[in-house]
């Protein structure tokens, strides 16, 4: 419990500062790779459906539970969690909300490194005249692909400086660093965002091939398919993008609103911020990349190559196609954009860390800054170095992934079932500027925590390939003796190897898997040592009451 003087500035500020948090690599890196690898259109109806189910409830419960912990001084979810019950192991449920969040921000802020360098290089016309090999091979140089064990020397002295920046930023606190980047960045970011959304959908068709058009790229991601909505697997990485895009389930929200007075709203402001990132998502992320794309190299060609890479790899030689003037400025309002969009989400990644030495051990925010730096670049460099090796996606796996489901599972069931839905509901209704619909208490009490209790369970056991006809072959095979044919991605494959068994040296070599463990070990490590703190301030409370 602290006695900070900390509170945000303006309503304003907040929702810039929640809808930035929210507004993200995600959004224009993510969301659209998503949508191209799950069939298009297909994946705008579980997508919708999902936010309105478990996005929006959960965007509720923790601006909710944040405001709570604010009450008692608490702005981390280990304690926040604890005051809401008096069960003890809930504080350390609470862990994941700092430590998901400095997982992610550990190669999160790496991506947003090369966004630094991309917007200056695009500034200065590198780009000016390369083709989509000439931007392989450089993208390629500056991560230090090819060679085995990375050693980027560029790219990490433009890690070492975003991170810099995040510090220092962090440093200044919630009103003088965080609040005032966000109103910089949010309407820049929006007005980069409609630049590039104009210029894609006056593009039309390029004549470079027969499909050669943006509006075939528009179609592509709009055009619904009801067909499909059977299919577990496009349910399951829609869901995984509500989560990742609202930052929920990671504790990010919660230690936001902690700062918010008691009869401050937070119905309202929670859709405002939520709807704000829908909007960036939805409108402006789905286009720039795939429509752009699509409009110069073809539908075809874009189903087969979409990935997040396509930002560094692709984008530059589209908007050479403008002209070299336009090219600079498109590429400055690209990189720009996805600069501002992701550092304004690291900041709120660091916030719950803040948050928590500061109440706990009353650390300074100057202190709590360069000891989160220090941790952060100890975390980031695995996924630099043996980028190549997997480490960089294994910790987007368990810490962008799975860390959220497991997080946004138990906080809806002591939300709306320990903590219960009388108090529940009156904590999110209090002070509300919007009638809350009525029809969200039964969603929060049944329907959130059922649909996250099946996409953890579909996670877990996910059958090879994931379509829906493919967990009946799964249980046929079960019941036949045939054991289980797991997914590559499922959790439980990925926690014991089942598919591939354990190899951690091959030829003398370490295998990726050796790497890839380590790292999952390494990540445990830092959890645990999470627990070690929560715990030791736990001990620092019981201490200072009965004193
Ligand atoms: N919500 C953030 C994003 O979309 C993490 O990138």
């Amino acid at each position: 419990m602290s006695n900070t003087t900390e509170s945000w500035g303006s309503r304003v500020g907040l929702i810039l500062a929640m809808a930035g948090n929210a507004v993200g690599l995600g959004n224009f890196l993510r969301f659209p790779v998503q949508a191209v690898q799950n069939g298009g259109g297909t994946f705008i109806i579980p997508y919708l459906v999902s936010f309105l189910l478990m996005g929006i409830p959960l965007l509720w419960v923790e601006w909710a539970m944040g405001r709570f912990g604010g009450r008692f001084g608490d702005h981390s979810t280990p304690f926040i969690l604890d005051n809401m019950t008096h069960k003890r192991f809930w504080k350390y449920f609470g862990v994941f909300g700092i430590f998901t969040n400095m997982g992610v921000m550990a190669y999160y802020t790496y991506i947003e490194s090369w966004t630094l360098t991309y917007t200056l290089k695009s500034l200065k016309g590198d780009f000016l005249g390369m083709d989509l090999d000439a931007l392989d091979s450089f993208f390629n140089g500056y991560v230090d692909l090819g060679s085995g064990i990375n050693f980027p020397v560029w790219a990490l002295l433009a890690f070492l400086i975003t991170l810099s920046i995040n510090i220092y930023i962090l440093s200044r606190g919630l009103s003088a660093g965080i609040e005032k980047v966000a109103k910089i960045a949010m309407p820049l970011l929006i007005g980069f965002g409609a630049f590039l959304a104009i210029m894609s959908w006056t593009t039309g068709s390029t004549g470079r091939c027969e499909d050669c058009s943006t509006f075939v790229g528009l179609n592509f991601l709009w055009e619904p398919d009801f067909t499909t909505l059977a299919n577990p697997k496009i349910w399951l990485a829609a869901a995984g993008q509500i989560f990742f895009t609202l930052s929920v389930g990671m504790g990010t929200i919660h230690c936001y609103s902690s700062y918010l007075k008691q009869k401050d709203d937070i119905a309202l402001n929670a859709m405002s911020a939520g709807w704000m990132n829908g909007f960036v998502e939805i409108v402006l992320g789905s286009a720039v990349v795939i429509p752009i794309a699509v409009g110069y190299l073809g539908l075809d060609w874009v189903v087969d190559n979409a990935g997040f890479m396509m930002a560094f790899k692709t984008m530059p030689f589209l908007f050479d196609q403008w002209g070299s003037v336009l090219a600079v400025i498109a590429g400055v309002a690209w990189f720009g954009l996805l600069f501002f969009a992701g550092i304004t989400s690291s900041l709120a990644m660091g916030t719950p860390w803040m948050g928590f030495v500061q109440d706990e051990f009353g650390w300074s925010k100057n202190r709590s800054a360069m000891l989160l730096g220090i941790a952060i670049l100890a975390m980031g460099l695995p996924t630099i170095f043996f980028f190549e090796k997997g480490v960089f996606d294994e910790y987007d796996y368990w810490t962008g992934t799975v860390s959220l489901v497991i997080f946004a599972l138990a906080e809806v069931i002591l939300f709306a079932w320990v903590f219960g839905m009388d108090k529940g509901w009156k904590e999110i209704t209090d002070g509300a500027d919007m009638n809350v619909p009525r029809i969200y208490r039964p969603i929060i009490k049944y329907v959130t925590p059922l649909f996250i209790g099946i996409i953890f369970l579909t996670s877990l056991f996910k059958p090879l390939n994931g379509e829906l006809s493919d967990w009946s072959t799964a249980f046929n095979s079960l019941f036949s003796g045939q054991g289980w044919p797991w997914a590559n991605d499922s959790i439980i494959n990925q926690i014991f190897h089942i598919n591939t068994g354990v190899q951690w040296v091959a030829d003398g070599h370490f295998t990726n898997m050796f790497y890839v463990d380590m790292s999952r070990f390494f990540l445990l490590a830092c959890f645990f040592a999470l627990v070690a703190m929560v715990k030791v301030a736990s001990n620092r409370r019981k201490q200072n009451a009965s004193s």
